[in-house]
């Protein structure tokens, strides 16, 4: 079956790999339109038409106009490349610069992000009421807050569509004053505590918390967590309310692109006996000195949420245990100071490199013997999955979609062969540095870590078990809206 002879949705989100990606966001909704289409789904998706998408398809057709997009001239372009079936909106005032999708060159947010985002959400709700030539969506998938507007914008237009909303996660709330409802054609009869106010304020995320028809995340246990104050961020009374809509669908990874047997940026295919191989060629790309204890690698956004504060806590002891560490990430500048002060203390066993650098970081789960993810909170985490694949054994705080991809190599988990990494409480240094002593003395036991691994690239992380929960879920939400017309 081609993919698209499905049943046609429209999927909205600010990041898609691999055109353009700031973290997981963009692999997960890069990846499910290849998941879906088994399912009989056929997903088009709508990206900003930032300049680097823009410049990636030099002769991407022009589908529509759509004049007037919050008073800003704005056209429809289309592309295909391989599974993935995009509708671009190329609206140069919001998104022909330079920068990330979020932040200009100094690191602030675009001061304009809610017109951008509104923009985007907007075009999607004008897509599902008019259709693109003879296409029309029978459903429409949110990720995240940057399409949170799109239920009410559907709304306002008059169009009874099905929404899902995906939570990737709840810290990113796209606030924005309340006196620019106005710029934003919103009107204010939903600016109410069970509409898209909060705390005085207008949130995108809270838009279409209330508005879309069903809600998920992408961990069960995220889940769960999302309905207490702890991890709620403020919103864990809306997901309370929802309740009986919302369920956690863990990700998957996309294992062509992450395929440790065929995968064009590392030098030794097989692990994880080649393991030793890679590692040698990563510590000679990290300047690290030969050594015959672990070498762990951390991938990552520098933010809060990863913990990667908590690891520098933790890592005297690690070093002093005779660990290494490689770590790739950018992000808050006081974290990379942090981490290049680390560097510079610990020649030869510790190495930085701030940035982003795709290929980098597939040579370093291919040479890593384990992947660090201490995080305070992780809806799902997609690098302890990458991880998983590749032979790098995931040492993992015990939370969101960590706890549902990870099998601890307790005692009873050893002695039953199905260990997978190291769980440790979130939030702790001692905990993370006892994990960390553990990782030592696992490592140290060549024959047991060789069967972690070995289970741990045994596990399934692809889209199997997860694709058709969410073609459930939309085969439901279209059903159910049938009927009730
Ligand atoms: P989050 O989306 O919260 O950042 P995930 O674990 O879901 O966390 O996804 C992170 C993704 O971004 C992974 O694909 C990871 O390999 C990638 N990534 C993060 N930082 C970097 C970096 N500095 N260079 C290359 N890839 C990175
Ligand atoms: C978010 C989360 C991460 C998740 C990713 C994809 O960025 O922080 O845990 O894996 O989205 O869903």
């Amino acid at each position: 079956m081609s993919i698209s002879d499905g049943r046609p949705v429209l999927a909205v989100a600010s990041e898609c790999a691999p055109m353009v990606k700031t973290g997981g966001l963009a692999d997960v909704v890069g990846a499910l339109p290849m998941a879906l289409a088994p399912q009989g789904w056929a997903i088009r998706t709508l990206l900003p038409g930032y300049r680097s998408v823009l410049a990636a398809f030099p002769r991407a057709r022009v589908l529509a106009d759509l004049p007037d997009l919050l008073g800003l001239p704005a056209r429809l372009l289309g592309v295909s490349r391989g599974a993935l079936d995009l509708l671009i909106l190329d609206a140069p005032a919001l998104y022909d610069r330079d920068g990330s999708p979020y932040l200009d060159e100094n690191g602030q947010d675009w001061p304009d992000n809610d017109v951008r985002f509104a923009a985007l959400s907007l075009a999607a709700a004008r897509i599902a009421r008019d259709g693109v030539g003879d296409w029309r969506p029978e459903l429409v998938h949110l990720h995240d807050w940057q399409a949170g507007f799109v239920p009410i914008y559907l709304d306002q237009l008059g169009v009874n569509l099905p929404t899902v909303l995906t939570i990737h996660n709840i810290a990113f709330h796209g606030l924005t004053s309340a006196d620019r409802m106005a710029r934003l054609e919103l009107s204010p009869a939903r600016f109410n505590v069970n509409g898209f106010e909060y705390f005085g304020q207008v949130s995108a995320l809270k838009a279409g918390l209330v508005g879309a028809t069903a809600i998920n995340t992408v961990s069960p246990t995220y889940a769960q967590e999302l309905t207490t104050p702890d991890y709620g961020m403020g919103l864990d009374g809306v997901i309370r309310a929802r309740a009986a809509d919302m369920s956690g669908i863990l990700n998957g990874i996309d294992t062509d692109t992450w395929d440790p047997v065929r995968d064009p940026a590392i030098q030794w295919y097989r692990l994880p006996s080649g393991k030793a191989a890679n590692a040698r060629l990563l510590r000679q790309e990290y300047g690290l000195d030969d050594g015959a204890g672990p070498l762990s690698i951390v991938v990552s956004r520098l933010s809060d949420q990863k913990g990667l504060d908590l690891l520098l806590a933790a890592l005297p002891d690690y070093l002093a245990a005779g660990g290494q560490l490689a770590l790739l990430g950018s992000g808050d500048a006081r974290l990379e100071q942090a981490w290049r002060a680390a560097a510079d203390a610990n020649p030869g066993q510790v190495g930085v490199r701030i940035g982003y650098d795709e290929a980098l970081s597939h040579r370093m789960y291919a040479g890593g013997d384990a992947v660090l993810v201490p995080s305070r909170f992780e809806p799902c985490g997609l690098t302890q999955m990458y991880g998983l694949r590749y032979g790098a054994v995931p040492v993992v705080a015990r939370t969101g979609g960590l706890a549902d991809t990870v099998i601890d190599a307790n005692a009873a988990a050893l002695a039953a062969g199905v260990a997978t990494g190291i769980l440790h409480a979130s939030h702790s240094v001692s905990a993370l540095a006892h994990a960390l002593q553990r990782l030592c003395a696992l490592h140290a036991d060549t024959a047991t870590f060789r069967r972690i691994q070995k289970n741990a690239m045994k596990h399934p992380v692809g889209w199997d078990a997860s694709a058709p929960l969410y073609g459930a879920l939309y085969s439901r939400l279209v059903d159910e809206r049938t009927i009730s017309q």
